[in-house]
């Protein structure tokens, strides 16, 4: 099987991209036994790294010392060793950025990899932008395309004794780092919540990620949509759309539909629009509720067995019914609350 590659995206924080992204990551090395998982975090909060890595203080104490070395063993550390060989140059010695996550955290399977997130992605942004907006100095070269490529490529050069399923959690606004997380990927991973802002953030993903017809006058010409058409770019396809939590907010009446009817019907008229912009469908799609079936799945609340299993960085098949510390509070974990969390995961996955 090629190489899969999915970004998590959605132009909303607070959705749960990481925490998706640390679930599905972890389950599916445990499941996959054969297969390598790699996560690369392109979000300078670097939440799905710091769960990855032990979670709560563990996690983050581990990130910063990655951060901190002199050559950061992180996306940091990787963007500044490609930026500065120039475009012409080799790839930089993957194995010498992405980590085995089992070597730093042993309650995760040892098929599992990170190329861990870094806060310097915020400072280093108008370098990375810099570099990309670089006058073309010979007619084949493109140091916009160049630069929005670099994940691509690296996805791309990691070994071939094994396949790999890479996940990229990212950063909800569209800045430079963001661009080069969805330019990496083949496919898009999109939660939503129940309200009306997600929504909103995930019609103006697509108007990101295509732009508008007719481009705007004034900054049409120089958006990511633009360029990524002229230069031929490859944007990644809708997936999946994930309901994620809608119990919270809409209560148990819905529980059953992975998206509110508002957000099925502005994510149906995309498609109706524009179905080049998702994944091939597997059955035809002809009504709202074959694209449902097709395009969305429900996330349940993962209740205190999530936040629990997040918070100590451990799966969440490790959980058994009992008490855990978090922050210095007993907190109870029952083995119902497990087994359903686990079935939501699983039933995610199996949509991949
Ligand atoms: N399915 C879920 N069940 C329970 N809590 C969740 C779920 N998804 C996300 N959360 C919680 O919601 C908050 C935001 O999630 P996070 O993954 O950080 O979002 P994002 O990365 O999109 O900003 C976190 O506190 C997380 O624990
Ligand atoms: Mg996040």
């Amino acid at each position: 099987m090629p190489t899969r590659s999915f970004a998590i995206w959605n132009n909303k924080g607070g959705v749960g991209k990481s925490t998706i992204a640390f679930h599905l990551a972890s389950r599916q090395a445990e499941q996959k036994t054969k297969l390598n998982v790699l996560v690369i975090d392109l979000c300078p909060q670097s939440n799905s790294s710091m769960m990855l890595l032990g979670g709560g203080n563990k996690g983050e104490n581990q990130v910063l010392n990655f951060c901190t070395r002199a050559t950061p063993k992180t996306v940091v550390g990787y963007l500044s060793q490609v930026i500065s060989g120039g475009p012409g140059a080799p790839l930089p010695n993957s194995k010498e950025f992405i980590i085995k996550v089992n070597k730093y955290n042993k309650s995760m399977p040892d098929n599992l990899f990170l190329l861990c997130g870094d806060g310097n992605l915020e400072p280093m942004a108008p370098a990375i932008n810099l570099a990309a907006s670089a006058p073309a100095l010979t007619p084949a070269s493109n140091p916009w395309l160049w630069i929005h490529q670099i994940f691509r490529n690296l996805v791309a050069s990691l070994p071939k004794d094994r396949d790999w399923m890479v996940f990229i959690d990212t950063n909800p606004s569209f800045s430079i780092y963001t661009e080069l997380a969805v330019s990496g990927a083949d496919n898009l991973i999109v939660p939503v919540n129940a309200d009306d802002s997600s929504r909103v953030a995930t019609n103006a993903m697509f108007v990101l990620l295509h732009g508008t017809t007719p481009p705007h006058p004034v900054y049409g010409a120089w958006t990511y949509a633009e360029r990524a058409k002229l230069s031929k770019l490859s944007v990644p396809k809708v997936h999946i759309i994930i309901g994620n939590r809608l119990t919270q907010y809409a209560g148990a009446a819905v529980a059953y539909k992975a998206l509110s009817d508002a957000t099925a019907d502005t994510l149906f008229a995309a498609y109706t629009a524009h179905p080049s912009y998702f994944t091939k469908s597997i059955k035809p799609v002809k009504t709202i509720a074959d694209f449902r079936d097709e395009y969305s799945v429900l996330l349940r609340d993962f209740n205190t067995a999530g936040v629990v299993s997040a918070h100590l960085g451990r799966p969440i098949s490790s959980m058994k019914q009992g008490y855990y510390k978090v922050h210095g509070t007993d907190v109870k974990v029952s083995a119902d609350q497990v087994r359903e969390a686990l079935k939501a995961i699983d039933s995610a996955l199996a949509r991949l």
